[in-house]
Parts: structure tokens; C-alpha cells; sequence
């Protein structure tokens, strides 16, 4: 298939001819959900897991999942290049509605859409990225994977401006997430991240780095984490199916330990390649 091809509501076409209506309630309301799925070597990571929490968002959305887990599959797998690293960007909205109203219209057919892209990982061991913390100005359901993601975009655009790859979101002094990824920070020797709650999005790449840590005995653990609590970090990392595990090396002009991606990064940057191979 070429790089263009992507799904839409039952077909396979290039990007250019896949069209959708302007009174698709994603177009309108951003009413829809969405997942990214990383595939290695061609072959989808962590399926069910990014599926299961698939089902969850539709939940919280009260859409019901137009496919069973199965038929994703059989879906997404031709949109894959054979061997290549990619990711699958899908969505689901609430279909097109005859009129512009907030309640939900009756009888209405979800819009799906999917299409690849590539991957690009942070494997540099001799240079991270710099982020600036930021308020969390999200609304309360953080742990859906809505398409409605203005405030995440102006939270990341206002990083960007700053020369930074990514907004660290602080809600009440305590630590959620970025604005398109999970937070870990290495404090006390101790890799730590904020506890699953409606206000960060349960990430696959941060269960995936958390049963690492266990299989490891690599001291980890779920806590909350106050903005103090960062300042003394000797380690800062994001992670995101699209990027993986990346070293924050400066975060709000300051730089974190000796400005280097750390030994902690490195030994998980090791152990999560060496996961991924273990799939093929
Ligand atoms: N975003 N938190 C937020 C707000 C995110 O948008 C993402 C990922 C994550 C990390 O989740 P995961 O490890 O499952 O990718 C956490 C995707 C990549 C995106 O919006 O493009």
C-alpha cells in the first residue's frame, strides 16, 4: 500500500480522496476519540492494551465501539508498511448529524478514520530535550483519550516558543503530565511518576516503563509528586508511543543534574529496545 493509503468508514483510499462532511460532530464539537499505536518491524505494539483503553474512552464518551478488537486488527494491519516502524493514528467521532446541536443526534453513524506515520525515538545518549513547566489548564477527564485537545495544543504551542519540546503540566503544585505525554522523574534514586487518575492519561508507554522497572527490581513507584519534588530530581523523562522515552535535560532555563540524559535513561532506553525486539 503506498504511504498515503489510509481508512475511512469501510475503504482503503489515498489521503487525498479521503473526505468527511463539515457537519461531522468532530469537525464541530471534537466530539471523538482517538488512539496512537506504535507497530515494530510492521507489527502493532501492545494491541489490546492500546484497543482496551480504546473501549474505555468510547465509554466515557457514551459512543459504542463501531468494531470488535478483532476487526481493528484486520483494519489497521493493511495500513502497515511490511518491517518498517510506524505509528497508527485512529479516530472515532460521533458521525455526522443532519444539524448543529450539543445533544447527541439519534440513529448516527461513527466516522472512523486511520492512517500510519513514522516514529522517530530519542536515541541520542549525549543530549536530551528542554521543557518548561507549565498550569495544567485541562478540564477533568484527562484520562480519555478525547480528539478534543485545544488546550493540550496551546500548552505544547506555548512550549515550542519557548524552545522547548514539551509543556510539563503542574495542577494544584502536584505534577500530572505533558501536554502529549507522561512525566518520570528519577528523585531519591526512586523512578517515579504521578498515579493513574482522571487527571493524566493512562499511557501504554508508561505501563510498559513501569514493568520494566518491577521485572528489573529498578525502585519505582506511582505517588504524587509536588513541583519541589522535581526541582531536586537528578532525572526528568517524557514518554509517548510516538517518541518513546526521552531525557529532559533543562526544564524552565535550569538544568536537570549535569544537563546530560542520565544513567537511569540510558539503562531504560537499553531495556525498552531489547522489549520491543523480543516481540518480532
Ligand atoms: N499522545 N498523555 C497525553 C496527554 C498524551 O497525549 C499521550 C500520548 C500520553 C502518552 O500515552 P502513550 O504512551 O499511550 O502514547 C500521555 C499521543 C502520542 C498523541 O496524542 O499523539
Amino acid at each position: 500500500m503506498q504511504t498515503e493509503t489510509v481508512y475511512l468508514n469501510g475503504e482503503y483510499l489515498a489521503l487525498a480522496d479521503a473526505k468527511i462532511s463539515v457537519m461531522d460532530r468532530g469537525f464541530l464539537f471534537g466530539d471523538g476519540v482517538y488512539e496512537v499505536i506504535p507497530a515494530y518491524a510492521g507489527k502493532l505494539f501492545r494491541l489490546e492494551d492500546h484497543l482496551e483503553r480504546l473501549d474505555n474512552s468510547l465509554k466515557s464518551i457514551r459512543l459504542q465501539n463501531p468494531h470488535s478488537h478483532e476487526q481493528w486488527r484486520t483494519i489497521l494491519s493493511p495500513l502497515l508498511k511490511n518491517g518498517q516502524d510506524q505509528s497508527v493514528y485512529l479516530q472515532i467521532t460521533r458521525g455526522v448529524a443532519p444539524k448543529r446541536d450539543h445533544a447527541f443526534p439519534q440513529k448516527v453513524t461513527p466516522t472512523v478514520f486511520a492512517m500510519v506515520s513514522g516514529i522517530t525515538p530519542h536515541s541520542d545518549p549525549d543530549n536530551g530535550v528542554k521543557a518548561v513547566s507549565m498550569e495544567d489548564s485541562r478540564w477533568k477527564l484527562c484520562d480519555t483519550k478525547a480528539i478534543t485537545l485545544l488546550a493540550n495544543v496551546l500548552l505544547r504551542q506555548a512550549a515550542v516558543e519557548q524552545g522547548c519540546a514539551e509543556a510539563i503540566l503542574f495542577k494544584d503544585g502536584y505534577l500530572t503530565e505533558g501536554a502529549a505525554s507522561n512525566v518520570f522523574a528519577v528523585i531519591d534514586g526512586i523512578l517515579v511518576t504521578a498515579p493513574k487518575s482522571p487527571a493524566i492519561l493512562p499511557g501504554i508507554t508508561r505501563d510498559v516503563i513501569l514493568e520494566i522497572a518491577r521485572k528489573n527490581d529498578i525502585p519505582s513507584s506511582e505517588q504524587a509528586i509536588a513541583k519541589a519534588d522535581i526541582q531536586k530530581a537528578s532525572e526528568l523523562w517524557i514518554t509517548s508511543s510516538t517518541r518513546e522515552i526521552i531525557p529532559v535535560v533543562e526544564l524552565d532555563g535550569e538544568k536537570i543534574a549535569d544537563g546530560k540524559p542520565g544513567l537511569v535513561w540510558k539503562m531504560f532506553y537499553k531495556l525498552f529496545q531489547e522489549y520491543k525486539q523480543s516481540l518480532r
